[in-house]
């Protein structure tokens, strides 16, 4: 290690940056996120620049750099194009014992600021010396992608409590063990999910020893995309690494599937047409009681939750159980769907108005709006299997839709096994029949369906002729 990692605080100090160009700006930025008081020397300086110091955030200095303007720095940056400048400025704040940075020199620099995590009040810098600032900046991607925004938020509400911490436990080695446990344990999502109430009381119990409120399980409801696990979010992804238990169903893909946690007990809840594996009630009774057991009890969906996902009945019965737990939202078949299709859903030129539709088979009979879904100018989404689909085109005609109208069936969107099914409301029943086609598949019904004809850009593996054109 050739270079010490130091935090300086720099509040309300005085920070010299010479030059006013664009560079200049960004590090003035930097320096100004930590609260510095920041003099800027340059003949010229940037709009930004200008503005900062209209409003009283910086102060200029309009000159030729000269020693004496780094007298009482703290801190000393050089960002000019001229290397002469750079090097003064180098050497005159190294003869005043001032650290310094120049931009792109690093042989110049007695200090550099590395690539940045701003967590505040968690901080993370990464340098690589000044040999591969790249490289830096590709590590901190990564970081910024495994941290969630809300770790800061953490860190303040534990400042909250850091008083009282100390007063209830005597020794550091105590103090430690109790964060530790309280850093695994259920306050650090609800902070994430946004509930900081929630967290602080968690942490008020835990000091008050009312261990057994606090060792109550919770239930995250996570919607688990359409299928292809990169459209997962980040919080769903770390819900699904962190539970005991996961149910799921069906229509939750393997490839998702393969991201839960590996010790992790797995349900399958799944339902299949005719086939109800458990009833909605008992599943949301499920959910209460494993985590009443003390359980974080991972309830993965297909899609969105709350999107044909009878999400919100689940959470119904949390509440009535006075179960803690969060939702996440996911990536719905429609969205998911259509854009690998390379079917927008809408478009100036043909759809203003987008409709999504689910329906159950009555008596052989379908019961839905069908005077809404033959409007012009829209496009129509069908979130069901492929059993009533003949009926809801000859309906669709029936209600003054023309039978030249193009409709998609999209099979197992966003997977491997993803399969397009083109055709029109007069000849579907029929191309679906021979396409032989398996569940889930979403129905897209609308002239924006043409627009796949240009559009297409998703090749899945598994199917060569994947795709049925009229
Ligand atoms: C009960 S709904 C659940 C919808 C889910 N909550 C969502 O937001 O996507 C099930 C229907 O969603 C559609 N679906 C879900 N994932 C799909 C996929 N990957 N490809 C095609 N259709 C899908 C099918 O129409 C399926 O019958």
């Amino acid at each position: 290690m050739q270079a010490l990692p130091i935090f300086i605080n720099i509040t309300n100090r005085l920070c010299v940056v010479i030059g006013g160009g664009e560079v200049a700006t960004r590090k003035v930025s930097m320096l100004l996120k930590a609260n510095a008081a920041v003099t800027v020397v340059s003949p010229e300086f940037s709009h930004e620049l200008q503005e900062m110091a209209a409003v009283g955030k910086i102060q200029l200095i309009q000159a030729s750099y000269a020693a004496s303007q780094l007298n009482g720095a703290c801190l000393v940056v050089a960002a000019t194009d001229a290397q002469a400048v750079n090097a003064a400025v180098s050497n005159d704040a190294k003869a005043l014992n001032i650290p310094v940075n120049v931009v792109d020199a690093p042989d110049l620099c007695t200090f550099t600021m590395g690539s940045i995590i701003d967590r505040s009040p968690v901080v993370i810098a990464v340098s690589s010396e000044g040999k591969a600032p790249v490289l830096a900046r590709y590590v901190r991607t990564k970081i910024e992608t495994m941290l969630p925004t809300g770790y800061g938020r953490i860190a303040a509400i534990a400042g909250e409590f850091r008083d009282q911490v100390k007063a209830k436990f005597a020794t550091s080695q105590a103090r430690r063990r109790f964060w530790e446990d309280v850093l695994q344990g259920p306050m650090v999502e609800r902070v994430l999910s946004g509930q900081e109430q929630a967290a602080r009381q968690l942490l008020q119990n835990l000091l008050d020893d009312q261990e057994a409120s606090t060792n109550k399980g919770e239930v995250f409801l996570v919607g688990g995309g359409p299928g292809d696990p990169d459209l997962l979010t980040f919080r769903a992804l770390r819900l699904m690494q962190q539970c005991d238990v996961c149910i799921y169903d069906k229509l939750v893909s393997p490839e998702v599937m393969a991201l839960v946690r590996r010790d992790a007990e797995l349900i399958y809840v799944g339902k299949s047409r005719d086939q109800h594996t458990l009833p909605q009630q008992e599943i949301n009774e499920l959910l209460a009681k494993l985590a009443l057991q003390g359980k974080r009890v991972l309830r993965l969906k297909g899609g969105d939750p709350f999107i044909f996902g009878r999400g919100g009945e689940e959470i119904e019965t949390l509440m009535q159980h006075g179960v803690p737990f969060q939702v996440v939202p996911g990536i719905t078949a429609a969205n998911g769907v259509s854009s690998y299709a390379g079917i927008p859903l809408t478009h100036r030129d043909y759809a203003q108005a987008c409709l999504f539709i689910t329906g159950h088979l009555k008596d052989g009979t379908l019961d839905l709006d069908w005077r809404a879904m033959a409007r012009p100018r829209q496009t129509v989404v069908v979130y069901m299997g492929l059993v009533g689909l003949a009926q809801i085109c000859e309906k669709l005609i029936e209600h003054g839709v023309s039978p030249a109208m193009p409709v998609a069936v999209v099979q197992q969107g966003t997977t491997q096994r993803q399969k397009v099914v083109v055709a029109t409301l007069a000849d579907l029943a029929a191309k679906v029949a021979a396409a032989g086609l398996k569940a889930p598949c979403l129905t897209i019904i609308g002239e924006v369906v043409h627009l796949r004809e240009k559009l297409a850009w998703f090749e899945p593996k598994e199917h060569a002729e994947n795709s049925i054109q009229n």
